[in-house]
C-alpha cells in the first residue's frame, strides 16, 4: 500500500524534526530533506512544507533552493524562513523587526480562510522565534492573519495552494498549530491520515519478508528499544532465519545480561547471549581515557559478533536498529562541521568490517514512533519504557581506569537508585538516570571507625532527545533514603552527591 508523503525542506531550524513529528502524529508519513537537495521523484510527495533557519533571507548566502518543480504545482505551506524566503524572492520585501519578535503572541484573523483556520479561534495563542519581518507580502500574496507586534503574521498567494505563516506551527506553545497542520495538509492538500503504527508493522513485515526471503540475518541485541523492536519485527517476517546476538561486555547493570536474555527468549526470539564480560575488561585495563575506552569497546564488540556470526553458515544480512534521526542529513547552521563531542556510535565500524549487506527496518522513524510501533506489537510497556542506555554502559561512569572490583560497586550503587526510582514511581518521571563512580576517595566514619572510601554521584535528567537535558529536582526524601541504602549496603562506599548540571554545560555522561 502506497501511503501520501509529505516533503519537509530543512533551511536548518532547530524545529524541523519537530515539525516532521507533528506531521506523523496526524498519521501522514513525511520525510525531511535539505533545502537545497530536493529530491528528483518529486511527484512522489503531495504537498512540501517550508522549514524556518537561523539564516537571514536578506543575507549575501541566503539559502535559495529552486523551487519551480513546487511553487503553484503543489500544496505549499511556508513556515518562519520559509515564509520570509517566498515574500522576499517573490516580490515582496523583508527587513530587521523592530520590536522582539520571540514567544508568546495571538492570531487576529484578517481574512478568515474557511479551510486554513477551521476550528482555530480569533486570539489563538501562536509562538514566534524571529528577528527578521515580512514588510511587504509578495507579488500576489492575501493577508490572512497579524499579531499584535506583526502584520503579516499570515498569508496565502492567490490561485496557488500556497500558504506561509511567520510562527511555529509544530511547537507545542501554538495551541492549534497541529490543528492548522492538519488543515493544510487534510483539508487543503487532499492528504490520506492512514499510516499507523499497525499499517506500518503489516507493510514493514511484507516489505522483510519480500527482501529477505530465505536469507539468514544476524542482529545484536542490546537491551535497548531499537534493536528490541527491530529484532520483534524481523522475526514476524523470517522467523528462526532472524538470528540474535546479545553480548554481555560486563559493564551492564546488575543483572540485567540475565533478566534481558531470558525476556528476550519468552519473546521467542532465537537469541544467543554471549558472555565476553572478560574479554573486555582485558581490553579495558589500564585505559582511563573516555574516548580510548570506548574505542577499546567498540573494536572488542565487533571482534565477538564477527566471531559469533561466522557460527552461524551463510549468514548474508546485519540487521541494525538505526532509527530516522541518525539517517537525517542535516542542515548545518554554522555551514561548517560540528564538532565530535563524544564518539558516540561506537559500533560503527560494524557493517563495513563484515561485509554483510544491511537490513534497518526503523530507519524512517523516531524514536517515539518506535515506542508505538513496539507497543502495537505487544511488546512490554517497561521494556519500550526503558531509559537509555550507552553502548559503552557502565565503562563511561567510571571515571579513570575500569577494574572487576568497580564495576561491582557501581552497579550495586546503580541497582538500589534505579529500584528506588521504580518503588517511587519516579522511573517514568525521568528520562535517563545512572551512578557515577568517581574517582576520589574522602574520609568518613563509621561506627567510631575512620573510613577512606569511594565516592558516587548519582545524575537524573529530563530531555527529549539527550542533546540538551535538565537536572530532575528529586524529592530530598528519596534522596535521603537512596544515600542511606547506598551508604549502608555498597561497601567501598562512604559519600553520595546529587548532580545538579544541566545540559550544556555538564554532558549527561561524565565522561
Ligand atoms: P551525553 O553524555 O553526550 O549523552 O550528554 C547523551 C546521550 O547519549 C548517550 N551516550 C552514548 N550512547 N555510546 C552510546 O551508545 C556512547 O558512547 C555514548 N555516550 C553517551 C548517553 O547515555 C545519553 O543518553
Amino acid at each position: 500500500m502506497q501511503h501520501d508523503k509529505v516533503l519537509i525542506l530543512d533551511f536548518g531550524s532547530q524545529y524541523t524534526q519537530l515539525i516532521a513529528r507533528r506531521v506523523r502524529e496526524l498519521n501522514i508519513y513525511c520525510e525531511i530533506h535539505p533545502y537545497n537537495k530536493i529530491p528528483t521523484s518529486i511527484e512522489a510527495y503531495k504537498a512540501v512544507v517550508l522549514s524556518g533557519s537561523p539564516q537571514s533571507v536578506r543575507g549575501d548566502d541566503a539559502l535559495h533552493p529552486d523551487l519551480s518543480e513546487i511553487r503553484a504545482k503543489k500544496p505549499l505551506l511556508a513556515v518562519c524562513y520559509g515564509a520570509q524566503y517566498l515574500a522576499h524572492f517573490s516580490g515582496g520585501n523583508v527587513a530587521p523587526s523592530n520590536t522582539r519578535e520571540y514567544g508568546r503572541a495571538n492570531l487576529s484573523f484578517i481574512q478568515k480562510e474557511e479551510l486554513f483556520f477551521d476550528g482555530i479561534s480569533e486570539g489563538s495563542q501562536v509562538w514566534m522565534s524571529h528577528s527578521d519581518t515580512i514588510k511587504t507580502l509578495p507579488t500576489n500574496g492575501v493577508l490572512l492573519a497579524s499579531t499584535h507586534d506583526v502584520e503579516n503574521a499570515a498569508y496565502k498567494i492567490e490561485g496557488e495552494q500556497t500558504y506561509a505563516i511567520q510562527f511555529h506551527p509544530e511547537v507545542y506553545h501554538s495551541k492549534d498549530g497541529k490543528t492548522l497542520l492538519k488543515n493544510f495538509l487534510v483539508k487543503i492538500a487532499g492528504l490520506q491520515q492512514d499510516w499507523t503504527p499497525d499499517s506500518f508493522v503489516e507493510e514493514t513485515v511484507a516489505d522483510l519478508k519480500a527482501q529477505l526471503k530465505n536469507d539468514k540475518v544476524v542482529l545484536g541485541l542490546s537491551g535497548g528499544v531499537d534493536s528490541t523492536v527491530a529484532a520483534i519485527l524481523l522475526n514476524k517476517a523470517i522467523g528462526k532465519n532472524l538470528y540474535c546476538i546479545f553480548v554481555n561486555n560486563g559493564l551492564l547493570r546488575k543483572n540485567e545480561f540475565s533478566s534481558v536474555l531470558k525476556q528476550y527468549e519468552g519473546m521467542g526470539l532465537n537469541v544467543k547471549g554471549v558472555d565476553a564480560s572478560a574479554r573486555f575488561l582485558d581490553a579495558l585495563a589500564g585505559i582511563d581515557d573516555p574516548e580510548q575506552k570506548r574505542k577499546a569497546i567498540g573494536r572488542v564488540f565487533i571482534e565477538v559478533f564477527d566471531d559469533e556470526a561466522h557460527l552461524i553458515k551463510d549468514v548474508k544480512w546485519l540487521a541494525q536498529g538505526t532509527i530516522y534521526p541518525d539517517v537525517i542529513e542535516s542542515v548545518s547552521a554554522t555551514g561548517g562541521p560540528s564538532a565530535t563531542i563524544k564518539s558516540h556510535h561506537n559500533v560503527g565500524g560494524l557493517p563495513d568490517f563484515m561485509k554483510l549487506k544491511v537490513v534497518e527496518p526503523l530507519k524512517a522513524l523516531f524514536k517515539d514512533e518506535v515506542r508505538r510501533v513496539g507497543a502495537s506489537m505487544g511488546i512490554d510497556a517497561q521494556l519500550l519504557g526503558r531509559h537509555p542506555f550507552p553502548g559503552p554502559g557502565l565503562a563511561i561512569r567510571i571515571l579513570g581506569d575500569i577494574t572487576a572490583e568497580k564495576v561491582r560497586i557501581l552497579q550495586d550503587v546503580d541497582a538500589i537508585f534505579i529500584d528506588g526510582l521504580r518503588e517511587w514511581d519516579l522511573y517514568d518521571k525521568v528520562w535517563q538516570a545512572g551512578a557515577m563512580l568517581l574517582p576520589v576517595n574522602s574520609v568518613g566514619v563509621m561506627g567510631d571507625e575512620r573510613t577512606y572510601e569511594k565516592c558516587v554521584a548519582l545524575r537524573a535528567v529530563e530531555s527529549t532527545d539527550g542533546m540538551t537535558a535538565d537536572w530532575v529536582n528529586l524529592p530530598y526524601e528519596f534522596l535521603q533514603k537512596t544515600s542511606n541504602d547506598i551508604i549502608n549496603k555498597v561497601k567501598g562506599v562512604n559519600r553520595v552527591v546529587y548532580d545538579i548540571s544541566s545540559k550544556p554545560p555538564a554532558t549527561i555522561e561524565w565522561e
